[in-house]
């Protein structure tokens, strides 16, 4: 139910045309100041005074409104979520341009008020300026020499494949939530690299861990937090935010209590992972008196648990559909199989494997782009005034590249709503890449882990498709797997259960 259905049913007449009155009289205030400003600002939808455009606005699914509104208003236009005025960019050409050819001015990070809660403009997700360059340019420079793109965290991730596809034998082929294992794999690649080793998945420590994490990002998508980042001082008292502090003050104190036991066995000479060269790089500045260093406790706690929330449930959710998909059209899963079984025969896959077998890469390709999964990348802001395709932008605005509208643009894929993975094949049946597929977003903030996730993507999902084959749980049609997203900050399938049948 929307909050305008909510507001016609639980208010009596009299507050109800009190009201009415009142928004009537603040609309009329403000359009007349909002055509005093200077510059031809990006058009949209009339906004309500201190409502914004929130009435019309699905917070549950807002990137469904902001799409249906682009049809409207075209590719830049303009929406207020209550007092705050955001530009949205959709379809290709604009978030492309805008991203990558004014990277710049379109490369600041929103930290919107729950994200400054939880990290306080520490980290790389929701940092910005001096800060934020050094930890980005430190945790790319080390994911590289750990790894990521070479064969060490291939091997890395061949490791775990075999942890994961032992885990699912366990299940017998009975039917399984597929969230806890895939979430648990992928979150130990990024804790190989960042605390030098790998959990049990039976740990309790880490199955805590990846829930808390996953938990936060679920809730960051709800209604209430749209709620508190337009009303924070208002409704700070709400019940998703509290769960979230309290989530994020508990992760704290057990990456605190990880870094700590590392530090006990810290060897300057040798770097086990992340933290360890992170230390060792604070010690060295500390040694030399520099004085504004970046390399402090806040920015490791927080660059740690930026990149293992980032890093655990965006991989594993994108191979969640792709498993449910194969579930769901079982043709395609043949082909899949079909081409692993001719290509690698019974051999383990190998990332060189990826240009040998151009169907399975064409599916994982295209289960990104069906699946969009941050349908709204991560909301930018302007660093500087800007005039884009002949609207003035001021500094600081709030921009929201609306990836999904990319992911589907019409005007750029054959069939946006379907899942098909000829959209990456040319006619011979080769892999095509396409300019349109930007699940990682692009410019300045484009997804630190990027290679480090194809490269994960590809091995668990051929790795899963070798040894199992997906089906729905007995009773259920395919049909009736249902693909409508589960709401979040990130798009993960509704909840569902597959069975995993051994094939070799
Ligand atoms: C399928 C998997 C993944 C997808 C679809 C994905 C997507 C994204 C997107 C859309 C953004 C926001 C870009 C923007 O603001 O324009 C982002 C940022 C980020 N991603 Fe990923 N990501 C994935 C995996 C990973 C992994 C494995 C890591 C960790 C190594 C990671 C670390 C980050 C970080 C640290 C940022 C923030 C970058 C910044 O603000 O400078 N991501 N990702």
């Amino acid at each position: 139910m929307s909050l305008l259905e909510d507001f016609f049913l639980f208010s009596s007449p009299t507050t109800f045309l009190g009201v009415v009155a009142l928004l009537l009289i603040l609309y009329l205030v403000s359009s007349r100041s909002a055509s005093q400003e200077k510059g031809k600002k990006p058009p949209g939808p009339r906004p309500l005074p201190l409502l914004g455009n929130l009435l019309q606005l699905d917070l549950k699914r807002p990137y469904i409104t902001l799409c249906e509104l682009s049809k409207t208003y075209g590719s830049v236009f303009t929406v207020y979520l209550g007092t705050n005025e955001v530009v949205v960019l959709a379809g290709y050409k604009a978030v492309k341009e805008a991203l990558v050819s004014y990277a710049e001015e379109f490369g600041d990070r929103d930290i919107s008020p729950i994200f400054y809660d939880s990290n306080q403009g520490h980290g790389i997700l929701f940092a910005n300026g001096e800060s934020w360059k050094e930890m980005r340019r430190f945790a790319l420079t080390t994911l590289r020499d750990f790894g990521m793109g070479k064969r060490v965290a291939e091997s890395k991730i061949l490791e775990e494949c075999h942890h994961l596809n032992q885990l699912l034998e366990k299940h017998e082929g009975k039917p399984f939530e597929t969230a806890c294992p895939v979430n648990y794999a992928t979150s130990n690649i990024i804790s190989s690299i960042v605390y030098g080793n790998r959990f049990e998945y039976d740990n309790p420590s880490f199955k805590n861990m990846v829930r808390r994490a996953n938990d936060n990002i679920r809730l960051v998508g709800s209604a209430q937090i749209q709620l508190y980042n337009m009303f924070p001082r208002l409704v700070s008292w709400i019940e998703n935010r509290q769960l979230i502090l309290k989530n994020t003050e508990t992760s704290i104190s057990v990456v605190k209590d990880l870094i700590n036991s590392l530090k006990e066995t810290l060897n300057p000479h040798l770097c086990r992972g992340l933290v360890d060269c992170f230390l060792i790089r604070k010690q060295k500045e500390e040694d030399s008196c520099v004085t504004d260093t970046h390399y402090n406790e806040k920015n490791l706690i927080f660059t740690v648990t930026n990149l293992f929330a980032a890093g655990t449930d965006t991989t594993a959710t994108t191979l969640r559909w792709g498993l449910l998909l194969m579930a769901k059209y079982p043709h395609i899963q043949d082909q899949v199989q079909e081409e692993l079984s001719r290509v690698l025969e019974s051999r383990e896959v190998q990332v060189d494997d990826r240009r040998n077998l151009p169907f399975t890469d064409a599916v994982i390709h295209e289960t990104q782009r069906l699946a969009s999964i941050t349908p709204m990348a991560i909301p930018h802001k302007t660093s500087r005034d800007v005039t884009f395709q002949g609207y003035f932008i001021k500094q600081g605005t709030v921009v929201i590249p609306l990836l999904t509208s990319v992911l589907h643009d019409e005007s750029e894929w054959e069939s946006p709503h379907t899942f098909n993975p000829s959209h990456f094949l040319d006619k011979e049946g080769k892999f095509i890449r396409r300019d349109a597929f930007m699940p990682f977003s692009a410019g300045r903030r484009v997804c630190l882990g990027e290679s480090l996730a194809k490269m994960e993507l590809f091995l668990f999902f051929t790795s899963l498709l070798q040894h199992f084959r997906f089906t729905p749980p007995p009773g259920v049609t395919e049909e009736e797997l249902d693909l409508t997203p589960a709401v979040g900050f990130t798009l993960g399938p509704s909840a569902h259960k597959l069975c995993a049948v051994r094939r070799q």
